[in-house]
C-alpha cells in the first residue's frame, strides 16, 4: 500500500464510520442472504481486529523512506510463509514466521536490520493498534448475549498480548490459536476448532474476517462468514465460497445479528 493509498484507506474508513446507518441500508440490499440465528461470532485477529499496518510509522522511523514498503512486504511474507509451511508440513509458530518474514523483507529491501531494530519491530507486534470500531462493536455484540472469540494463525501469547493491549480481553469468551493443531488457515481443520471450543452448532456460529481468502476458507468449511471489507476498493477473491454478508465495520454487526 502506497502512502497515498493508505491515506485514502483511512479517509474511506472515517467516511464509512460517519455513514454507518446509511451504509447499513445499502449493504442490506446488496446482501440478500439472511444468516440464521447467530449465537457466537468468531473473529480473525490480524487485519480484522488489530491493524497490522500500525507498525508502519515505526518501520518509517527506523528505515526512513522505506516504512510503507517494509510494512507491506513484511505482512505479505508472513502470510506467504503460513501457506508454504502448511503445504510443506513444516509448522513453525506465527511469532517465528513473523520474524522470518521481517528478516526476509529487510534483506529484499537491502535494509540493515540490527538485532535492536528487529526486537523493536517484533515487540510492536505485541501491541498493535486495534481498529476504532473493534471495542464498541464487540461490546455491543456482548450486550446482545453473543459469545465472542478469536480464531487466529497467531501464537497464543502474542494474541493474548494484543487483546490485552487493545483492552478487549474481557469481552472475549475464548482465544483460539492454530498452534494447537500446528497447521494454518485456510485448512478446514482450523475452522473446525471453533465447534470444539465454543460448543455452539456450526449453523449458529458466524465467522468474521477482513481477509477475504479467510472468509472463503471459513465458508468452504461450512461456516456463515461475514466479510469486513476494510478497504472499499478491495475485490472479493475468486475462490467460490463468498461471504454471506459484507459489512465495513464491526459496529455494523449487532444490527445484523439482532435482525437475523
Ligand atoms: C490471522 C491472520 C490470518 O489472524 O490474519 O489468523
Amino acid at each position: 500500500m502506497l502512502a497515498t493509498d493508505r491515506r485514502q484507506f483511512i479517509k474511506t474508513l472515517a467516511a464509512t464510520t460517519a455513514a454507518v446507518s446509511a451504509t447499513r441500508g445499502i449493504f442490506a440490499m446488496q446482501n440478500s442472504t439472511r444468516p440464521g440465528p447467530i449465537k457466537a461470532l468468531v473473529f480473525d485477529a490480524y487485519g480484522t481486529l488489530f491493524d497490522v499496518f500500525s507498525v508502519t510509522s515505526l518501520c518509517e522511523q527506523l528505515f526512513p523512506g522505506n516504512g510503507t514498503a517494509l510494512a507491506m512486504m513484511w505482512r505479505a511474507k508472513q502470510l506467504q510463509y503460513t501457506l508454504l509451511r502448511s503445504m510443506m508440513n513444516r509448522y513453525k509458530d506465527f511469532w517465528q514466521l513473523t520474524q522470518d518474514g521481517l528478516v526476509y523483507s529487510a534483506h529484499s529491501l537491502k535494509l540493515d536490520l540490527t538485532v535492536e531494530k528487529r526486537t523493536r519491530l517484533m515487540d510492536a507486534y505485541l501491541t498493535l493498534a486495534a481498529f476504532p470500531d473493534v471495542k464498541p462493536g464487540l461490546a455491543a455484540l456482548k450486550g446482545l448475549g453473543v459469545r465472542l472469540a478469536i480464531l487466529s494463525n497467531g501464537e497464543p501469547k502474542m494474541l493474548q498480548s494484543a487483546a490485552k493491549s487493545a483492552g478487549i480481553s474481557d469481552l472475549l469468551d475464548a482465544i483460539i490459536s492454530v498452534d494447537e493443531i500446528k497447521v494454518f488457515k485456510p485448512s478446514p481443520r482450523v475452522y473446525q476448532l471453533i465447534a470444539s471450543h465454543l460448543k455452539v452448532a456450526a449453523g449458529e456460529t458466524g465467522y468474521v474476517s477482513s481477509n477475504n481468502w479467510d472468509v472463503n476458507g471459513a465458508g468452504s468449511a461450512g461456516l456463515t462468514a461475514f466479510w469486513i471489507q476494510r478497504a472499499a476498493a478491495e475485490p472479493a477473491e475468486e475462490l467460490g465460497y463468498p461471504a454471506a454478508r459484507v459489512v465495513h465495520l464491526i459496529t455494523d454487526l449487532p444490527a445484523l445479528v439482532a435482525g437475523g
